[in-house]
């Protein structure tokens, strides 16, 4: 792993320069018009770059030319409430994002300047390697080299690097020294930006369009015709878990619970209740069931209509009674939105 790059055509210090050169070139004429990119700031940076951990570019978009228009600044989004913040993030997913997020801004609202290196950053919350060294190298032009699944997957290509990762986190901790030595010093944020956005549109996790490649004379997998093998990720076992959700209305209103601080990572978000099988009167029919994967887990939900017993405790199990009008000023889980949507 320490020598795949002193013995590939990149080890050299002038074919690094003009893979730099290609790349960045590339970029300039081929990135994509996305909405953190026009008027580009540090608050844009910092929005756009927590909504794209773990989410696809198309799906942030419209998230963020929301939240921009809701929390134009900092100091906008220090001040709103929690319930306000986690709306603007309903339907994104890892909700945990919005609230550091909301808990960064408090922070850095009240400082007269900002930090430009990257180690300073990580002491915020929610900022790990990642987030530090794009935000750092996009808003302050700091020689650090992002390393992501889209950098990873592009790097193990052009090294043919064949070395099995127990995940994709440990392969980015692997492969961020390379990154590093690849990295353009005079533009890092423009250079870090080009190899993701190269990820995303060309060197496509299957079918990569080799083709139309700027860095293709570089890309050893590429030559030899097998791009798809790398990156090698070992397999992960996956689970599968079913749960039985509960159907429960009254004339106006549906019944749902939202996990208390602690419990789970959807706290403050409503969801269709689970878990109250000794609060109900009979299980009931099933109106539908609902399959999904979250990460390795493979979830098969059952909702069944229901109704509570008399002496069922609401506060215990976290539940209230939300009304049908009320329904959209509440934030609910993106998928239980959805199934919600289509059942009542
Ligand atoms: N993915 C995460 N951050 C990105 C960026 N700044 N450009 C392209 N893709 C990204």
């Amino acid at each position: 792993m320490n020598n795949l790059l002193t013995k590939h055509i990149l080890g050299g210090l002038e074919n690094r320069e003009k893979f730099q050169i290609d790349l960045l070139e590339w970029f300039d004429s081929h990135q994509r018009d996305l909405p953190w990119r026009n008027n580009s700031s540090l608050y844009k940076t910092v929005i756009s770059e927590f909504m794209l951990q773990q989410t696809r570019v198309t799906t942030v978009i419209p998230y963020f030319e929301n939240w921009i228009e809701k929390f134009p600044d900092f100091k906008s989004l220090a001040s709103a409430k929690e319930e306000e913040v986690l709306k603007a993030w309903e339907g994104l997913g890892y909700y945990s994002r919005a609230r550091n997020l909301h808990k960064l801004s408090k922070i850095v609202s009240t400082w007269d300047s900002f930090p430009t290196d990257a180690k300073s950053w990580q002491s915020l919350p929610g900022i790990g390697p990642y987030i530090a060294a794009a935000i750092t190298s996009i808003s302050f032009n700091q020689t650090e080299a992002v390393c992501d699944g889209n950098v990873v997957r592009v790097l193990t290509r052009i090294l043919a690097c064949g070395e099995q990762f127990k995940d994709g986190s440990v392969a980015q901790k692997k492969l961020r020294p390379h990154a590093q030595k690849l990295l353009n010093i005079q533009r890092p944020g423009d250079y870090n930006q080009a190899l993701m956005e190269l990820g995303a549109i060309v060197c496509h996790r299957q079918s990569p369009s080799c083709t139309t490649c700027p860095v293709q004379v570089y890309c050893t997998s590429g030559k030899q015709g097998d791009p798809e093998r790398f990156p090698v990720l070992a397999k992960k076992k996956k689970s599968f878990q079913k749960i039985k959700r509960f159907w429960i209305e009254s004339n106006d209103s549906l019944l749902l619970q939202k996990p208390k601080e602690g419990e789970n990572k959807l706290v403050g978000i409503y969801e269709l209740p689970k878990g109250i099988e000794l609060e109900i009167s009979k299980k009931g029919k099933i109106l539908a069931v609902k399959k999904r994967t979250i990460g390795q887990v493979e979830f098969e939900e059952s909702i069944y209509l229901t109704s509570l017993t008399q002496e069922c405790d609401l506060n215990r199990y976290n539940m209230e009674w939300i009304k049908w009008e009320n329904l959209n000023n509440i934030t609910l889980s993106g998928p239980h939105r959805k199934w919600i949507e289509e059942l009542k």
